[in-house]
Formats: C-alpha cells, structure tokens, sequence
C-alpha cells in the first residue's frame, strides 16, 4: 500500500506518502505569517491559499519521493472537523486525484489522526485514553480501536490551544502565542494559586476554558509589568527576545500553562477511572507543550501507565497523520465514494464508510 496524505483543515496545507512501514515524502506549507497579520485565521485568506499552494506541493512532494502519482494505491483526505472552505479545497482535489487515477478514496477525521499518529512511534494497545489538544478542540476519547472512538467529554467553549494562544496575545505575543508562552513559561517559577482550574468543581469530564481565559485577563490588568516590549516586524520573539522580559510576565506564564496542564490531568484522571486503557495518548498541538507533558508524565507514572506523546512535528498539523489513519483504515477495507462530504467544526462527523 502506498497512501497519499492531503491536510487542509486550517492554515496549513500539508501532503505526505507512506507506505506500511515509513514515511516516504512529507510537505508542509504553514500561513502563519500571513494569519498572523490579522491576529488570528481568516478562513476565506485560508482556503484560497490552500488553493494555491496544493498543486506545487505535490510536485515536490514526488520530486522529493522519486515516484509516480500513479504508484499511488489510495488516497486518504481530512474530511473534518475544520473551516468549511480550506476542508473544501483538500477533499475536492482528493476527489480529483481519486477519480483520475481510479483509486480509493478515504475521508479522516482530524481528531483521531492527531491521536492514531503516535501509532507510528510506539505500539498503541487499546483500549486506550486519548487526550487530544489543540487549536480548535479539547476532547476526552475513549480508543477502542483505530476505528472505534467514543468522546467522554470534551470542551463546552474554548479549547486549551485557544486559551493559550489567547492569554499569549493578552502578553503582547503574536498569533498563535502558545508555543511562545511556552518557551516565557520555561523561563518563569509557577505559583499553582495564580490561576483557577475551570470547571472541575463537577462530575463530567467536560471542560470550559473561558473562565480561564477572564482571569488571565484580570490579571493582566493588574499587573500592566507583564505585558512584552513591543518588537518590530522583521524580529521575532526568540529565547534570546524572551529572555528579557519580566519575572512576573514569566511566572505568569509558567502559572496559566500549569492551570491548563492541571485541568486537563484532573479530568483525564478521572476519565482513567472510568474504564481501564492500556496506554495514554497526548495528541494535538497543545501537546507539544512543555508543562503539559510534565503534567501527563507524573499523572502516568502515578496510574502506572505508559504515555505515548507523538514528536513535536506530529503534534501539530501534518498530512503524515492523515496518510498514517488512511492506512489503517485501508487495511481494514474502509473506503468512501465521491459523495464524501466535508463536515466543519462542532458538527459530527458520521460513520458512513463503505468496507470492501
Ligand atoms: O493541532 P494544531 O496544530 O492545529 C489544530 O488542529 O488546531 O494545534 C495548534 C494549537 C495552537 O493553539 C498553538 O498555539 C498550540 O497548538 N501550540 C502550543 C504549543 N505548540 C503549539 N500551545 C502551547 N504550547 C506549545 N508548545
Ligand atoms: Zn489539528
């Protein structure tokens, strides 16, 4: 099998190709830079540059492979959750590219891509607990197999990403301020009582992260001393950049990324209550951040369980993960017709794949 990966269900446009045992080409062409400019993803910006970067993507992507398009045995797209427009983009030339070469076409879902890809880096024995964090969606799974995903909880407004990128901007950092937050946060001293763990106080494993969002922004304003030194648009915020600011602005961060770490152990940790998984798996940007993993590091160790947390370059966006989820559920004869539709965000995404 030889599985063509199309991601596009943000503002990154990624194209990968695996066979069953390796990566063979992976290309990734980020927008940040020009997002960044709006403080945020404006998604008409978005699917028009997915429109053009697509078609130069795939020649190099088969240059750097030195194979041909029509070695190519199945063609795996995300198909959702995502900004309806860029999703459009990557499924309509997967569409082409199927009908063209006469290929089976298989839509992903990008929340269980996230989760899946650190299949490629460890064994994953299910039933397992998938912790998937990033930009768009804090969710609770509950894997009990790679096709076979149930939600225990997930979040009622902001996702973690969010309320990092958002407290990041509160600083003065530019969109999205997480990782940056990160590396200030590295540099800084937590103080655990700063900052609430947002709906905890309950029985569901649900989250809300807009509450923490409201006291990141009291606290901002109380403490004006945090806010970053504004730099100019040819520099960015290196170590060297970050190494600057102040003590509190560095404690402060290092505080609020240890809140979102905390709230997401407390209810991960009772979602291990619930039933008994095997292994945990920590996916989706977020997870590439430093307390995070420190955080889901001691909750493993003390439920003596192992944690599978994929590299930083699988964390975020990538069609490896999407060629990766194509693979295994072509293995499993799982495939759909050109009727596949897109699904945007907050919608479910239905089960509607038709098996050899
Ligand atoms: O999974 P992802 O690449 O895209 C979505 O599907 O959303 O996640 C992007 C999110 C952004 O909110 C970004 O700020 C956050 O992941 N992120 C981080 C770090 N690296 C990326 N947040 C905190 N710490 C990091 N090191
Ligand atoms: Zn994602």
């Amino acid at each position: 099998m030889l599985v063509l990966g199309i991601e596009s269900s943000c503002d990154d446009t990624g194209l990968a190709l695996i066979d069953t045992s390796r990566v063979i080409a992976s290309k990734i062409a980020s927008q940040i830079q020009l997002h960044a400019l709006f403080g945020g993803v404006v998604p008409e910006l978005a699917s028009r540059e997915h429109a053009r970067l697509i078609g130069p993507l795939q020649d190099a992507l088969f240059n750097d492979a030195k194979i041909s398009l029509r070695d190519v045995t199945h063609i795996a797209v995300t198909r959702g959750p995502g900004l309806m427009g860029s999703l459009l983009v990557g499924l309509n030339y997967a569409k082409a590219l199927s009908f063209v070469l006469q290929k089976p076409l298989i839509g992903v879902n990008h929340l269980h891509a996230h989760l899946l890809v650190a299949g490629m880096e460890h064994k994953l024995i299910f039933p397992a607990l998938g912790v998937l964090v990033s930009g768009g969606h804090t969710h609770l799974i509950r894997m009990e197999s790679p096709t076979n995903m149930i939600v225990m909880g997930k979040t009622l407004d902001d996702a973690a990403g969010e309320a990092c990128d958002k407290f990041g901007k509160m600083l003065g950092l530019p969109y999205p301020g997480g990782a940056y937050l990160d590396s200030l946060g590295q540099m800084g001293t937590v103080h655990p009582r700063l900052f609430p763990r947002p709906y905890t106080k309950n029985n569901t494993l649900d989250f809300s992260f807009s509450g923490l969002k409201t006291a990141g922004l009291e606290w901002v304003k109380k403490n004006p001393e945090a806010l970053l030194p504004s730099i100019s648009l040819q520099e960015s915020y290196t170590r060297e950049v970050l190494q600057k600011a102040s003590q509190i602005s560095k404690d402060g961060a290092a505080s609020y990324l240890y809140a979102v770490a905390d709230t997401l152990t407390i209810k991960a940790k009772r979602a291990l209550e619930s039933f008994d998984p095997q292994c945990i798996v920590v996916a989706g940007g977020v997870a590439a951040n430093s307390f995070v993993r420190g955080k889901f590091t001691e909750l493993a160790n003390n439920a003596n369980i192992p944690l599978y947390i994929p590299s930083i370059e699988l964390c975020t966006d990538n069609a490896i993960m999407i060629a990766h989820t194509g693979l295994l559920l072509a293995k499993e004869g799982f495939y759909h017709d050109l009727n596949l539709t897109a699904v945007a965000r907050g919608k479910i995404i239905p089960n509607d794949y038709q098996q050899i």
